[in-house]
């Protein structure tokens, strides 16, 4: 996840002596905007590049500018201790920081048909979905449902419990991250069921976004990430 620094200067009256004012300088960490692994018109026909440009430009532009603005404004009631705007502010850091942590998952998830898109997974997480969920087909089926009957906007995932070492399909609402759901839950692929994601070429019909985004699935990504959470399977 791109990070920067922003060096915050922040005057405070010295209580220790009489000769004016100590300058502290403390680090706040802020968010950028990664770069997409591939063109915005590379996974066309699945997602068209009109979709792809305004979903990462303005939408996961936007979360990370309000996650910012919203740290920025924590740090400022945490330094004047002010715990009523401490707790105001949860639900933006929520909002936006789980935007900007699952859009980041959702670009990796991706890739053209070109690069490995849609090859379905081989080796340790191939064989866990196998006996997880009967087959891959039926891994897909139960994931398109849920995502299809998700109520407004969210995500449907598919996660590792890194406790029992199961994987799961899983939804969660708005811009929740999965590890809400359970703080031992790692996701291993995350698909956008926002209108954002899909209505400017689908329409209404999510279910159609659904069955064509298995076509530029990155299952080799999902593996590295299952093997690197699951090393022993
Ligand atoms: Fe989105």
């Amino acid at each position: 996840m791109a990070l920067r620094t922003l060096m915050t200067r922040k005057t405070l009256a010295s209580a220790s002596s009489n000769q004016g004012l100590l300058h502290q300088c403390r680090s706040l960490q802020t968010f950028s905007l990664p770069d997409l692994p591939y063109d915005y018109g590379a996974l066309e026909p699945a997602i068209s590049a009109e979709i792809m440009q305004l979903h990462h430009q303005k939408h996961h532009q936007t979360y990370i500018t309000n996650y910012n603005k919203a740290l920025e404004q924590l740090d400022d009631a945490i330094a004047k201790g002010d715990a009523s705007s401490v707790v105001k502010l949860q639900s933006a850091i929520k909002f936006n920081g789980g935007g900007h942590v699952n859009h980041s998952i959702f670009w990796k998830n991706l890739a053209p048909i070109s690069e490995g898109g849609g090859e379905p997974p081989k080796a340790s997480l191939g064989w866990a979905i196998d006996s997880n969920f009967g087959s891959l087909e039926a891994l897909i089926q139960k994931m398109n449902a849920e995502g299809a009957a998700l109520q407004g906007s969210g995500w449907v995932w598919l996660g590792l419990d890194t406790q029992s070492k199961k994987l799961l399909v899983e939804t969660t609402p708005n811009q929740d991250p999965l590890v809400t759901k359970g703080p031992s839950l790692v996701p291993i692929l995350g698909i956008d069921v926002w209108e954002h994601a899909y209505y400017l070429q689908y329409k209404n019909v999510r279910p159609d976004y659904l069955k064509n985004i298995w076509k530029i699935m990155n299952w080799k990504h999902a593996s590295e990430v299952y093997e690197k959470e699951c090393p022993s399977h």
